[in-house]
């Protein structure tokens, strides 16, 4: 069986030469067809793969393609040998070749069913997108998150620890978007699998620690809020037993949302300015599409725990000052479970947790450094004498 099998593959494939052969034959020698045509290799390729159908499909869709393109001879009128080779610079870069109409430049995450026409597969089209970094150990956690996300929402799942198909046992997670990938960091999955071209169907993204309280979070206000107020890039204020970092963070009670606030004696040296304002952690960070397109060239490859990633935000937005902020009537509590040492190693004794810490504040130095120094390049170049207030 093998070998027929292989046999038979072999008169495929040679079919297909022979096809794709006749094919730029036929471009050379009655090349007044539509030049969009000479896409044909392509198609038998993708077409052999059938093999029950075989040769015969192959033969059809040739025939189809010849008989179409030579009903195009009949009314074009303009000389063959004029016809120009497709080169367009305004095509994505590598595709110039392709007339545009066949570009398709973004995708997105929506399931599509392996049957029937493609344009009845979509029945829900979700505009936002929520994504989680989860392990299985704060499952009831991420379950009372996820259902504050309604049908509106794709939900995405990033799960550091492998574990994957326990989390079936919530109704959501048929529906939900799991990537699978071992001790990995937010930002890592966030770099790879939430480019902007593959996300661009959502208005707004939503990209979440898992130890977040949300008793008091619901996403669709949330979004009315953060519409109403033009926020590009923000987080739910943030109630907590314990210190809170930054002062922007923490939930004004009397407020729907604020853009600014008081810090400690001389830690804003402008108050437009992060800490000050311009300014939303990464934890439970919410960003427009337009933002994310921006934010997302600015996440480094390899600095995977995203520190200073929060004060660099606001070169993303114009007036900053204006577009990031925290909404207070949508709040959360951030509870703090350690869940550093996940994706931590022990040692020579030191704790998993340790050799994090230590990573996220290693990355965060070099993180500022590398924007200062692309700053200063940038201006150099320019012959402009850099303004020297960088952060
Ligand atoms: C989902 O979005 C539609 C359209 O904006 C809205 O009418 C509907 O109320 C939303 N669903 C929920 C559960 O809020």
């Amino acid at each position: 069986n093998g070998t027929r099998r292989s046999k038979k593959g072999m008169k495929l494939v040679f079919s297909a030469v022979v096809g794709v052969c006749s094919g730029y034959l036929f471009v050379i020698f009655f090349p007044a067809f539509n030049i969009t045509k000479i896409n044909l290799p392509s198609s038998v390729a993708s077409y052999i793969e059938d093999q029950s159908a075989g040769i015969t499909t192959t033969r059809t869709l040739l025939n189809h393609e010849w008989t179409s393109a030579n009903s195009h001879k009949d009314n074009s009128d303009s000389k063959y040998d004029e016809i120009p080779k497709i080169y367009l610079s305004t095509n994505p870069k590598g595709t110039e070749r392709l007339p545009p109409g066949i570009v398709v430049p973004e995708t997105d995450l929506y399931p599509q069913r392996s049957w029937g026409e493609p344009s009845e597969d979509l029945t829900s089209q979700p505009r936002y997108l929520v994504t989680f970094t989860v392990g299985i150990a704060q499952k009831a956690n991420v379950d009372a998150a996820v259902k504050k996300f309604s049908d509106n929402f794709t939900i995405m799942l990033f799960h550091y620890d492998g574990h994957t198909t326990e989390w079936d046992e919530f109704e959501w997670s048929k529906r939900a978007i799991h990537v699978s990938v071992r001790k990995q960091t937010k930002w890592w999955y966030a770099k790879r699998f939430l480019h902007p071209d593959v996300v661009s169907r959502y208005e707004y993204i939503f990209i979440w620690d898992e130890d977040l309280g949300v008793e008091h979070f619901n996403a669709e206000a949330y979004i009315e809020i953060v519409r109403k107020h033009g926020l590009e890039i923000s987080q739910p204020g943030l109630e907590s037993d314990k210190k809170i970092a930054w002062r922007m963070t923490k939930r004004h009670s009397d407020q729907e949302v604020h853009k600014e606030t008081k810090e400690r004696p001389g830690w804003c040296t402008d108050p437009h300015l992060p800490p000050c304002a311009a300014f939303v952690e990464i934890m439970a960070t919410v960003f427009s599409r337009n933002a994310w397109r921006c934010v997302w060239y600015m996440v480094q490859n390899d600095l995977v725990h995203g520190w200073g990633l929060d004060l660099a935000l606001r070169r993303c937005v114009e007036p900053a000052h204006e577009k990031i902020g925290v909404v207070d009537a949508q709040w959360i509590v951030h509870q703090a479970i350690p869940s550093l040492g996940n994706q931590g190693k022990a040692v020579k004794g030191r704790a998993p947790w340790k050799g994090v810490k230590a990573r996220c504040n290693l990355e965060w130095g070099m993180f500022r450094s590398r924007l200062a120094d692309a700053e200063k390049a940038y201006y150099l170049e320019k012959g402009i004498t850099p303004p020297n207030s960088t952060r």
